[in-house]
């Protein structure tokens, strides 16, 4: 699937996505996605996040799902349309229209850091997660968390769909977490979205990054 075919796709849903997603499909990636940080969180629950990336915002759903728990949160997404939608909404404290694995090499160039990266129903428009899950581990602060979700299949490694998403089998996506050094907290079946009135299989996704003292002794190893 390429970057331009998604990015028309959006820009052509972006103005009835909230009610095509919300009403017609019971969409529910972002509450989901914050149960499950707030679960892992525990304890902590109540405690406010410093900074959150919200990648592959779309219009704003997760962003404001999880906006009154963070101080700072910034938006970036493929389509400039979905962007737009967005920032009329007033969420957002910084939004980028761009490509997920560029932005996310740029903000490590900048060394821009993210106690939390939300990812809601934006793998099923990616083929191979390596790269992107390895690009995160470099924004997320030391413990930091990367939330997202996948559509599932019953095998393994990733398959392109009739709906023209990808769907990605659970073993695949505990070995790019693996891969790019991250620790799974949670990753459990959850469907996020009806298809013809269906459940559509899926996963939500809790990994955490590294501690600080785990990088130090990787670093003297
Ligand atoms: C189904 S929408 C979900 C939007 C939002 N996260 C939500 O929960 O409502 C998928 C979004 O991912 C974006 N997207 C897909 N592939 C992307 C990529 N490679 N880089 C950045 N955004 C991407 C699309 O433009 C679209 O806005």
């Amino acid at each position: 699937m390429t970057q331009v075919y998604v990015r028309r796709l959006f820009d052509q849903y972006a103005g009835r996505f909230d009610a095509a997603l919300t009403v017609h499909l019971d969409y529910r990636g972002p509450t989901i996605l914050r149960d499950a940080v707030d679960g892992v969180r525990a304890a902590d629950a109540s405690a406010r996040i410093g900074s959150m990336l919200d990648l592959g915002c779309g219009t704003g759903l997760a962003g404001a799902a999880f906006r009154p728990i963070v101080d700072r949160l910034v938006g970036a997404d493929l389509s400039p349309a979905m962007i737009e939608q967005a920032a009329a909404k007033g969420l957002y404290d910084r939004m980028v229209a761009a490509d997920a694995l560029q932005f996310l090499t740029e903000e490590r160039e900048r060394s821009e850091k993210y106690d939390l990266v939300v990812a809601a129903d934006v793998f099923t428009y990616v083929n191979d997660l390596g790269p992107i899950v390895e690009a995160t581990t470099h924004i997320l602060a030391p413990n930091g968390l990367f939330t997202f979700t996948v559509e599932t299949h019953d095998g393994d490694g990733v398959k392109l769909q009739q709906t023209l998403r990808y769907a990605h089998g659970t073993g695949y996506v505990r070995a790019a977490l693996a891969a790019a050094g991250l620790t799974a907290l949670r990753l459990a079946e959850a469907s996020i979205r009806t298809e013809k009135g269906k459940p559509v299989p899926g996963l939500v996704v809790v990994a955490q990054a590294s501690t600080v003292s785990d990088l130090l002794a990787r670093a003297v190893a």
